[in-house]
C-alpha cells in the first residue's frame, strides 16, 4: 500500500470518508483576487512576483468533516494557487505557526488517537494524553489552538506555512516560512460571539466583508535565525525574526465555478526563485493531495 494511500485512509479513519468532499480541510469555498507586488522591490528574486497575478483562494476548516463548526478549535486553512502564464505558485496555509506532526507515521498516529470513541462520540482524552506525552514536538500546535480565539472572519486570520522554503536573497541561500498578515490584524471571537453566532457564519461574513470591499493580506517572508530549527515543521521559531515583504494577497469575489471549487491546491507547484522546503512533510504532500481528489469522485 502506498504512503499517500495510508495518510488518507488515517484521514478518512478519523472523520469518516464524504463523498465529494476533501480528505481533510472538507469544510470551505473558493473566491478569486490577485497579488499586487510590494511597492519597493523585493532582495528576494522570485520573478514572476514582479508582476501582478491572479489568485484563486479556498478557505476552510481544519479537519475532515464537511459539517465541522466553525466556531471549532481547529485551524482554518487557506489554500491560494498565485499565477502568472504557465507559472504558479501554491501555498496551503494554516492559522497555526507550527503544524501537528513531522514525519509520516506520526501524522498517522495523531489521528489515530483521535478517533471517536464509539460510547461518546469523541476521541478518547487519555489516548490523546498518552500520543501528547509519546509526542511533544506536536503538543505546541495543539497549545496555540487553545490559546486563542476562533478567528471572527477569515479576513482576520493570520495563515502560517510551517515549512522552511528556501530562497536567494541578495545572493545569500535563506530557509525562510511564510505568513499570511490580515491587514486588520488578527481578531478572534468574543465570549458573546462564541455563544450567540451559529456554527455556520464564516462564508456569509466574509461575504459581507467582500461587499465592502477586498479582503487583504501582506505575503511575508520571514528569514530563519541560525538558531531556528528549519527541517520540522512542529517546532516553533522564538525570538524577533528579519521579514521580507513580497506584496499583498487581495481577494475581492467569490468563486463558484466547478475549476475552482474543484481545484487541488498541490503545495509541489513552485515558481522559479522558490525552492522546496528540506522536511519530512514536504515530499508526502503531492501524492496524498492527488489521492483525496481521486476519492472526492468515488
Ligand atoms: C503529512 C502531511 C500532510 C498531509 C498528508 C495532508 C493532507 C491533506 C489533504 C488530503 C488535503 C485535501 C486535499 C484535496 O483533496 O485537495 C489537505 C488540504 C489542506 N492542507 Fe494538508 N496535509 C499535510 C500537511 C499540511 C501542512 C504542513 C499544511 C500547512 C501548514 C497543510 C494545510 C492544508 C490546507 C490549508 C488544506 C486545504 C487546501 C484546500 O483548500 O484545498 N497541510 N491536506
Amino acid at each position: 500500500m502506498s504512503q499517500a494511500v495510508k495518510l488518507i485512509d488515517a484521514l478518512n479513519g478519523t472523520f469518516g470518508r464524504h463523498y465529494g468532499y476533501r480528505a481533510s480541510h472538507a469544510k470551505g469555498f473558493t473566491a478569486q483576487g490577485r497579488f499586487c507586488p510590494a511597492a519597493k522591490e523585493s532582495r528576494v528574486q522570485i520573478p514572476m512576483l514582479n508582476n501582478e497575478c491572479k489568485v484563486t483562494a479556498r478557505f476552510s476548516v481544519g479537519g475532515g468533516k464537511p459539517g465541522i463548526s466553525d466556531k471549532s478549535p481547529t485551524v482554518r486553512g487557506i489554500g491560494l494557487e498565485i499565477r502568472k502564464g504557465s507559472e504558479a505558485w501554491v501555498l496551503t496555509l494554516i492559522s497555526c505557526p507550527v503544524f501537528f506532526a513531522n514525519s509520516a507515521a506520526q501524522f498517522r498516529t495523531f489521528l489515530a488517537a483521535r478517533i471517536p470513541d464509539p460510547d461518546t462520540g469523541v476521541p478518547d482524552p487519555k489516548l490523546v494524553e498518552v500520543f501528547n506525552e509519546a509526542n511533544p514536538n506536536t503538543v505546541p500546535h495543539q497549545q496555540y489552538l487553545k490559546s486563542v480565539a476562533p478567528c471572527r472572519c477569515y479576513s482576520s486570520e493570520c495563515y502560517h506555512s510551517g515549512h522552511a522554503y528556501r530562497f536567494d536573497l541578495s545572493g545569500r541561500d535563506i530557509f525562510a516560512r511564510i505568513l499570511l498578515e490580515p491587514e486588520s490584524g488578527r481578531l478572534g471571537l468574543t465570549k458573546e460571539e462564541m455563544e450567540t453566532l451559529s456554527d455556520e457564519f464564516l462564508h456569509d461574513r466574509f461575504l459581507e466583508k467582500l461587499c465592502d470591499g477586498p479582503a487583504r493580506w501582506s505575503l511575508k517572508l520571514v528569514i530563519a535565525n541560525d538558531s531556528d530549527n528549519v527541517s520540522d515543521p512542529t517546532v516553533p521559531w522564538g525570538g524577533a525574526h528579519t521579514t521580507v515583504d513580497l506584496g499583498t494577497i487581495q481577494v475581492e469575489l467569490p468563486d463558484d465555478r466547478a475549476e475552482s471549487t474543484k481545484k487541488v491546491f498541490d503545495p509541489s507547484r513552485m515558481p522559479e526563485g522558490v525552492r522546496a522546503p528540506l522536511d519530512g512533510v514536504f515530499s508526502l504532500r503531492s501524492g496524498a493531495y492527488a489521492e483525496s481528489a481521486a476519492r472526492r469522485s468515488v
